[in-house]
């Protein structure tokens, strides 16, 4: 078995730069959707026949596929007849469109068996659908299929009827290609249309047959942003679905964003407003607060994040996160910590137990254990041309509003004065105090000397 996606319109009625088959439905390309389905109903022979911009398909679609080249988009029968050399007479051929994001694997296995069981020479899949507009309308005799009219091709009295075509069709390749050396572009769209094989095949005397699936919701096929909105919807809540299945606790389904390959475990919280991206994992009994954006992240079992925003970072557990939070790439929290409101970490480990409770950057550290972040507290990582490392060791106390200019190692146990800006190495057991002199008070000072305020 042999799968041929489509891929190479120009996908016009998008409006957009970007090819129409990487716009992305629930996070993820529509192209790779329907090439995971046929992975999953181990159809593991794929080519993407791609027109313009075939480099950049190319280098966003990590899986083991062939590609063609359409040269020029001249309709849906020329790009198969692109592919031609990567199948033979004897070879089973399943033809997909690109844009049908929501086809399902299970969907494919049918559609194979019911190929193979009733031995015919092609199979047009159809489907009923309540608002047939824009689609070819599938015209059949029982289970025979007659003919397929594009929806620019009806005749006034052909628009009411809803079977219509999903774009995925069962051939041999010996009747493929005979049907598709035969089709002509004598049509609205002076297109060669790949429907016109079906019918050229039954024609030569072959049984063709209307694989007609009840579940049109499968078979939406994206061609405007509207429709994009509408597949990444469904998506989406078959998304949340599984997640429900999974044991996991979604307060409003409505507004809560997870991308196909996230994993939550059971008894998480999702409160509204969540996002959750990329390849990010949540634990168990985690709870994550109102408009949290999660990004190819670790979240650590019974740890809360609210408020906050996690890209490429990794908490522990039992943590409080947030409100306000923002963990950057590399930020790799321990367990039991607290990272409060307004602050930052970024590629920076911090050990168990350490806490930076508001307002405070940590960028390119080592910090150990047991650690407090006084509020407005810094690390100074940045010297208008390099980066350089903070090592806070275990169970130092960071005073309010300190500055930590690295290069620095601050030893165990040691304590820094609030207001500090601690340039050096300071000693286990120390009390580190760097500021320009002790508080000197001029008497009398702001009613002979001070700018006098306005009234
Ligand atoms: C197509 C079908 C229509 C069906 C509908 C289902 C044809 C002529 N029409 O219409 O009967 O109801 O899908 O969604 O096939 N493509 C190429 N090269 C081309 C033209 C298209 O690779 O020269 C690819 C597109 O990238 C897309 C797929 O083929 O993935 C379908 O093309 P599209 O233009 O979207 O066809 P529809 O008008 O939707
Ligand atoms: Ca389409």
């Amino acid at each position: 078995m042999k799968a041929i996606i489509l891929a190479a319109g120009d996908g016009k009625r998008m409006k957009s730069d970007l090819p129409k088959i990487l716009h992305t439905v629930a996070g993820k390309p529509m192209l790779h959707c329907v090439i995971e389905a046929c992975l999953q109903a181990n159809i593991e022979d794929i080519t993407v026949v791609v027109g313009k911009k075939r480099e950049l398909i190319v280098e966003r679609t990590p899986y083991p596929v062939s590609y063609v080249t359409q040269e020029e988009q001249l309709g849906t029968g020329h790009a198969v007849l692109c592919a031609k050399q990567h199948f033979t007479e004897n070879d089973d051929i399943l033809v997909l469109p690109g844009d049908a994001p929501l086809i399902t694997s299970g969907f494919l296995k049918n559609l194979i068996k019911f190929y193979h069981d009733k031995e015919a020479k092609g199979v047009v899949v159809a489907t009923t659908v309540p608002e047939p507009f824009g689609y070819g309308r599938v015209f059949t005799d029982g289970e025979n299929f007659e003919q397929i009219i594009e929806h620019k091709d009806l005749a006034a009295n052909q628009h009411s009827v809803n079977l219509i075509n999903t774009a995925i069709y069962m051939s041999t390749g010996r009747e493929l290609l005979y049907g598709l050396e035969r089709i002509k572009n004598n049509n609205n769209q002076n297109e060669y249309y790949l429907t016109d094989v079906p019918k050229i095949v039954k024609d030569a005397g072959h049984k063709v047959l209307v694989y007609n699936s009840p579940d049109y919701t499968q078979f939406l096929g994206i061609n405007s942003q509207k429709q994009l909105a509408e597949a990444s919807l469904q998506l989406r809540s078959r998304i949340i679905d599984k997640h429900f299945e999974n044991g996991v606790q979604i307060i409003d389904p409505t507004c809560v964003h997870i991308e196909a390959d996230v994993q939550i475990e059971a008894g998480a919280i999702l409160h509204p407003g969540v996002i959750i991206k990329g390849k990010s994992h949540i634990c168990k009994a985690a709870v994550i607060g109102p408009y949290s954006q999660i990004t190819d992240s670790f979240v650590g079992a019974e740890t809360t994040v609210s408020n906050s925003v996690l890209e490429s970072a990794k908490v522990g557990c039992n943590c409080q996160v947030g409100p306000y939070a923002y963990l950057r790439a590399g930020a790799v929290v321990g367990d039991r910590c607290r990272v409060g409101d307004f602050v930052e970490i970024k590629n920076a480990t911090l050990g168990n137990d350490t806490k930076a409770a508001h307002l405070t950057y940590i960028g390119d550290a080592q910090v150990g254990d047991r650690v407090n972040f006084g509020c407005g507290s810094i690390t100074v990582n940045y010297d208008g041309a390099n980066k350089h490392r903070t090592v806070i060791e275990d169970d130092v106390f960071v005073g309010s509003n300190v500055n930590l200019v690295a290069p620095i190692v601050v030893h165990n146990n040691s304590y820094l004065a609030a207001g500090s800006t601690i340039t050096k190495e300071v000693p286990t057991d120390a009390l580190a105090i760097a500021r320009i002199r002790d508080q000197s008070n001029i008497e009398g000072w702001v009613p002979e000397r001070a700018p006098k305020k306005r009234k």
